[in-house]
C-alpha cells in the first residue's frame, strides 16, 4: 500500500474526482465519508523549496504586562543586536515553561472572572487590568541542516493575537500587531545551518482587535520556509480566470524575486494541471534579468479547453505549478490550487454562479469553537462547514477579521462560498496593508466570491468614508480585480451614498425595510444582505431564564428590532433581486452574552451551539434551504409541574401539511406555507407528541417527542469512524444521556468523564451551554440538554482511538475509531535535549539562580565525564560545551574540572552542593590580568604599565566563583 497523506485521507471522504477512488480503495481502515483534510496551499516541496510546518513542540511560559521581572527582564532588549537576552539564547532553563503545540489558545484555559469590562470577550481575564494572564511566552529550538546554506529562510505565522514580539538566535527579528493578519519574516541572516536555532515570541493579547472572544497566543500556524534566493515572492502567483463557452483563459501573474548575488537571467514556466492533476496547458516567458534584490512580474496566458468548473456541488481543483529557473537551473516550484467559475451579480435577479442563480444562503461566524477556543485544529474548519452545509448553507461571512488559511482550504473543497472580510476598514498604512495580505493570500480560492472592507463603520457613512474605501478598493482591484467589494453597513440608511458608494453590491446589516427602499430607487444597483437576523436561543431550552442564562428556543427571541429566522428568511426570499444574506451567526461563540449578562458567558446567536449541536432554528433552515423533506418537532416533552399547562408545539417542515398527535389523539392538521412553520398550543400532558409529515396526500415521515424516564446511561458517537494519525486531526465525541428505553433525556445534565486510550488525547470538552463556566480543557463536562462532547486529536502513532465515557450512576459507553497512518505533511522536527540514562549523577544538572547553564554528567562506577555550557566567565564557552575532565563521584563527594574551573562538592538528595577555584576571572572570560609587580605610587599607574585596579576591588577586580547549588532538570 502506498503512503497515504493527509489529501488522501480527505479525497475519501466527499464526491471526490474520479482519481481518488484509487486512493480511497486503498484505505482499509473506516468509512470513507468520513475521512478528511487536506494539505495547506503550497505545501508541495519543491526545487529548492520547503514549507514545513513548524507546530509541534514549543514551550510556553505566562510572562507580565506590568512588571519586567516577571516577564523575563523584558524592557525592550533592544540596545544591541543580537543580545536579546537570556530567555533568547539555547541554554535558557524552560524546565517550568509547559509543552504546547500550535495552534494554542492561552485564554481558553483561563478561569472566568465576573467583570463586567470582560463581558464582550467572555469573562476571560485579559487586558491591561489582568497583566499576568495577558502576555504569553514561547520558545522553540530547532536544527537547520547545515545544507540550508545559501537558502533564504523564513518564518511564516498565519496569525498570533494580537502584538508579537519575534526574537531568532538572540537577535531582534520584528514585531507585527494585528491579531488575524498573517506576517512573515526573513530570517537567513540570524540563522544558524548546521545548528541549533533558537525562536522566541512574546505575544502580548493586553490590547484586543475586535468586540467578541478572540484568543491569545500562537493560535493558527506557524511554517519555516526554505527557498533558493531566486524564488516566487509570498504569495507572488495570481491565477485569474475568464471563462468562455468551451474554454477558459488563465491569466497568471507572477513575482519572482532575486535574493542572490548579482543580477539573474530568470524565466517562468507555468503549467495547469487539471482536477486529476493532468497537464492541461502549459506557458514559459522568454528569460528576463531580475537584479540583485529586485523583483519581476512575469504575465502569462494559458488557455484551458473544456473546463471543469467550481461549483457548489462540483470543487473541482486546478492547480497552477510555476517553475522558477535561474542560470539554467530549476531554482523555484511553486503550486497554487486555483478553481475556473464565474460569479456575477445582478439588480434584478441576485447572485449567478457559473451563469446559474445561487441565493446566497449564509451564515456569519467567528472563529472560535467549544474545546478549543480561536486555536481551532484544520479539522474542526472542515466539521464546522460540514455543520453549516447539513442546514444548506452555502455561504459564510469571515466576520470581523481575515479568517485562517484552512478555513478557505475546506471552503474550497467542500462547496462553501466565502465572503472574506478584513479587519480594519482603513487607508493608513497597517490597514491598507491588512488588506492587501488578505487579498494576495487568498485570491486564488474559487471560494472567495468577494471582499469584504469592514463591518459596521460609522465613518463609511461619511466623506471620509468614501475616501478610504475607494484607496482600498484600488488595493483589491491592484491585486486581483477579479472581485467585487463591499462592506457591511450598520444598518441601511445610507445605502449608495458616501463610502458606500465604492462598493460593487450594496450590503445592509439587518435593516430589511430600507434595503426594500433602496432597491425601488436603485433598480440598477446590486444587494446583498451582509448581517442578518441576530436570533438568540439556547439550544433544548424552551423558557426565558434569567437566572441561568437562558433563552427559549422559539424563533421569535431575537436581539430588539432585528428579524427572527423566519422574518428575515421569509422576506429574502420574497424579492428575487435581493441575492441573499448572512444570519448571524451560524454557530455559537463565546463573549458578547446577549440578552442576559453573567451567568452569560457566550452569545447564544447561533443557528448551532458551540459544539456543533444544532438548535430548533437549524431545522427551520434544513427545512427551507434543502431539497430533502425535513420534520422536525419541538419542545421536548419533559414538563413536570406544567399538566394542564398550555404549551407551544413548533413544527419545521417543507411537507405539504403536518397533522399533530397527543398520546394518541389528533390535535389537527395544517397546511404548511412556504418558508413558514406550524405551530398548535396543546395541554401538557405526559406522554408522548407525535407529528406526521404528508407529501402529494400520502403520509412521508413521523417525528415524535416522549417523556422519558430518568438518565440510565450513555450513548457515545463519534463523527468519523477514522482519522489521521498526524498528531493534528480530530474527531468530535458526543455524548447523548439516555433514559433505560434508550431515548435521550432533553433535561438531564450529568456530569460525564472521557478517558481516551490508544492513539488520541482529549484536547477540550463543551456542552452548548452558554452559562456554563467549567473549562473546556477538561476531560469532563456536564451535559447540558441531554448532550455534551469531547474532542479526540489524534497522536502521531497510527492505532486505535477508544473512547469511553462514563458518569455516576449511568451505564457507561465507548466508541473506537481508527487513527490511519498517513506521510505527515513536511513539518520540522521536535527537539528535545539529549538525556543521557546511567547510574548515579547522570543527566542533567542546572545551577540554581543562573540562567543559561547546563551540566551534563555521564557517571561510570567513579569516573565523571560529560559537558559544562554556558555560564558566561565560570566554566562557560557561550554555546561550545566545555569537557569535563579529572571527574570523580567518591560516594556523595564529586570533583572535576571544565574550562580551568576546578569544582567539589557533594550530593545531598537532589542537589549537588559545589565550590568553585580559579577561571578566567573578568569578564567575557578574556583571563586573569597580571598582579602589579613593583611599588605603587600614590598618584598614577604602577611603572610597569599594569591595571591599577587589580585587586582594589570593585565590579572589576577578580571574582571569587564562590558556591552553586546544582538541581537535575529535565531539559
Ligand atoms: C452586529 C455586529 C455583530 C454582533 C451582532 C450582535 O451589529 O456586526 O458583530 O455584534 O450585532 O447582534
Amino acid at each position: 500500500m502506498k503512503d497515504l497523506t493527509r489529501r488522501d485521507m480527505f479525497k475519501t471522504s466527499l464526491a471526490a474526482p474520479a482519481a481518488a477512488a484509487a486512493a480511497a480503495a486503498e484505505i482499509a481502515v473506516g468509512d470513507p465519508a468520513q475521512t478528511q483534510t487536506a494539505p495547506p496551499a503550497n505545501a508541495a516541496a519543491g526545487s529548492g523549496r520547503e514549507r514545513l510546518l513548524l507546530d509541534f513542540g514549543w514551550r510556553f511560559h505566562f510572562g507580565h504586562a506590568a512588571d519586567a521581572a516577571q516577564d523575563f527582564n523584558f524592557r525592550g532588549n533592544f540596545s544591541k543586536t543580537g543580545n536579546f537576552g537570556p530567555v533568547a539564547t539555547q541554554l535558557f532553563d524552560d524546565n517550568d515553561w509547559k509543552a504546547v503545540d500550535l495552534p494554542h489558545d492561552w485564554a481558553v484555559e483561563l478561569p472566568f472572572q465576573n467583570d463586567p469590562a470582560l463581558s464582550s470577550k467572555g469573562f476571560y481575564p485579559l487586558g491591561r487590568t489582568y497583566p499576568a494572564t495577558s502576555i504569553g511566552w514561547y520558545r522553540r529550538v530547532f536544527e537547520l541542516p547545515a545544507s540550508d546554506a545559501g537558502k533564504r529562510i523564513t518564518l511564516e505565522f498565519d496569525g498570533a493575537y494580537r502584538e508579537v514580539t519575534v526574537v531568532f538566535n538572540g537577535f531582534y527579528i520584528g514585531r507585527h500587531i494585528g491579531g488575524y493578519d498573517p506576517f512573515s519574516f526573513d530570517v537567513t541572516d540570524f540563522a544558524s545551518p548546521g545548528g541549533k536555532n533558537v525562536l522566541l515570541v512574546r505575544a502580548d493579547a493586553t490590547q484586543s482587535d475586535g468586540w467578541f472572544y478572540e484568543g491569545a497566543g500562537i493560535y493558527r500556524h506557524v511554517w519555516l520556509v526554505k527557498t533558493h534566493p531566486v524564488h516566487v515572492k509570498k504569495w507572488g502567483t495570481f491565477a485569474r480566470t475568464e471563462v468562455r463557452p468551451g474554454e477558459a483563459t488563465v491569466r497568471i501573474r507572477t513575482e519572482v524575486e532575486n535574493h542572490g548575488k548579482g543580477a539573474r537571467s530568470t524565466r517562468v514556466t507555468s503549467t495547469i494541471l487539471d482536477p486529476a492533476g493532468k497537464p492541461v496547458g502549459k506557458a514559459a516567458t522568454v528569460p528576463a534579468s531580475i537584479a540583485e534584490g529586485e523583483e519581476r512580474v512575469y504575465e502569462q496566458q494559458v488557455v484551458v479547453k473544456a473546463p471543469a468548473l467550481w461549483s457548489l456541488v462540483e470543487r473541482n481543483l486546478y492547480k497552477l505549478v510555476t517553475e522558477v529557473e535561474a542560470g539554467g537551473a530549476v531554482t523555484d516550484r511553486y503550486e497554487t490550487p486555483f478553481g475556473i467559475r464565474t460569479c456575477a451579480f445582478d439588480a434584478e435577479e441576485g447572485f449567478f454562479l457559473n451563469g446559474k442563480s445561487v441565493k446566497l444562503k449564509g451564515t456569519c461566524n467567528h472563529q472560535d469553537h467549544a474545546g478549543v477556543g480561536a486555536a481551532l485544529p484544520d479539522a474542526v474548519q472542515y466539521f464546522r462547514i460540514r455543520k453549516l452545509q447539513e442546514m444548506g448553507c452555502n455561504s459564510l461571512r469571515t466576520s470581523h477579521n481575515p479568517p485562517t488559511p484552512e478555513l478557505l482550504n475546506a471552503a474550497d473543497e467542500l462547496g462553501m462560498l466565502v465572503f472574506d472580510e478584513t479587519r480594519m476598514m482603513s487607508s493608513s498604512p497597517e490597514g491598507l496593508s491588512q488588506y492587501e495580505n488578505l487579498v494576495r493570500r487568498d485570491r486564488n480560492h474559487p471560494s472567495v466570491f468577494m471582499w469584504s472592507m469592514g463591518n459596521e463603520e460609522g465613518t463609511a457613512a461619511t466623506d471620509k468614508g468614501l475616501l478610504i474605501l475607494t484607496a482600498m478598493k484600488a488595493v483589491s482591484t491592484r491585486h486581483d480585480g477579479s472581485r467585487p467589494v463591499s462592506i457591511a453597513p450598520n444598518g441601511g440608511r445610507d445605502m449608495g451614498k458616501f463610502g458606500f458608494a465604492a462598493c460593487d453590491v450594496q450590503g445592509y446589516n439587518y435593516a430589511d425595510p430600507q434595503a426594500d427602499d433602496f432597491h425601488k430607487a436603485n433598480p440598477k444597483a446590486p444587494v446583498m444582505g451582509t448581517e442578518q437576523v441576530s436570533a438568540v436561543a439556547t439550544r433544548g431550552i424552551y423558557t426565558m431564564d434569567p437566572e441561568h442564562g437562558f433563552v427559549g428556543s422559539y424563533d421569535p427571541y431575537t436581539t430588539t428590532g432585528r428579524a427572527s429566522c423566519e422574518g428575515w428568511w421569509s422576506f429574502c426570499n420574497a424579492r428575487p433581486w435581493l441575492s441573499g444574506g448572512f444570519i448571524w451567526t451560524g454557530f455559537d461563540y463565546r463573549g458578547e452574552p446577549s440578552p442576559y449578562q453573567w451567568p452569560n458567558i457566550g452569545s447564544q446567536y447561533g443557528i448551532i451551539d458551540m459544539c456543533g449541536f444544532p438548535k430548533d432554528s437549524f431545522f427551520y433552515f434544513q427545512a427551507w434551504w434543502r431539497s430533502e423533506p425535513v420534520l422536525h418537532l419541538f419542545p421536548h416533552w419533559n414538563w413536570p409541574g406544567f399538566e394542564g399547562k398550555e404549551i407551544a408545539v413548533w413544527v419545521y417542515s417543507n411537507l405539504d401539511r403536518v397533522e399533530l398527535f397527543l398520546n394518541g389523539q389528533s390535535l389537527g392538521t395544517k397546511e404548511m406555507k412556504k418558508d413558514s412553520h406550524l405551530a398548535w398550543n396543546v395541554i401538557y400532558t405526559p406522554g408522548a407528541i407525535e407529528a406526521r409529515g404528508f407529501k402529494d396526500g400520502k403520509q412521508v415521515m413521523a417525528a415524535t417527542r416522549e417523556t422519558t424516564g430518568p438518565a440510565a446511561k450513555l450513548a457515545l458517537t463519534a463523527d468519523r469512524k477514522a482519522i489521521s494519525a498526524d498528531g493534528e486531526d480530530v474527531a468530535m465525541f458526543a455524548v447523548d444521556v439516555l433514559d433505560a428505553q434508550g431515548r435521550v433525556v432533553p433535561i438531564a445534565d450529568n456530569e460525564v468523564t472521557f478517558r481516551v486510550s490508544g492513539s488520541g488525547h482529549v484536547i477540550g470538552v463543551g456542552n452548548g451551554d452558554p452559562a456554563n463556566r467549567e473549562s473546556d480543557k477538561a476531560s469532563s463536562r456536564r451535559a447540558f440538554s441531554g448532550l455534551c462532547m469531547a474532542l479526540v486529536q489524534s497522536t502521531k502513532t497510527a492505532g486505535n482511538i477508544t473512547v469511553e465515557a462514563t458518569s455516576p450512576g449511568l451505564t457507561a459507553a465507548s466508541a473506537n475509531i481508527v487513527a490511519a497512518a498517513v506521510k505527515l505533511r513536511p513539518q520540522v522536527a521536535v527537539w528535545e535535549r539529549a538525556v543521557p540514562a546511567g547510574e548515579g549523577v547522570t543527566g542533567l544538572w542546572r545551577p540554581v539562580g543562573v540562567a543559561g547553564q547546563l551540566f551534563t554528567f555521564q557517571q561510570n562506577g567513579n569516573a565523571l565525564s560529560g559537558t559544562v555550557e554556558g555560564g558566561g566567565a565560570f566554566g562557560g564557552g557561550g554555546d561550545a560545551p566545555m569537557a569535563i575532565e579529572a571527574g570523580k563521584v567518591d560516594g556523595a563527594n564529586i570533583s572535576f574540572s571544565a574550562a580551568s574551573v576546578a569544582y567539589a562538592g557533594t550530593l545531598k538528595g537532589d542537589a549537588i552542593e559545589l565550590q568553585r577555584t580559579g577561571g578566567p576571572g573578568g569578564r567575557g572570560g578574556r583571563g586573569n590580568p597580571p598582579e602589579p609587580a613593583g611599588p605603587r605610587p600614590a598618584i598614577g599607574p604602577p611603572p610597569d604599565g599594569t591595571d591599577p585596579s587589580r585587586g582594589v576591588g570593585g565590579g572589576r577586580g577578580p571574582q571569587s566563583p564562590g558556591p552553586m547549588v546544582l538541581r537535575r532538570v529535565k531539559r
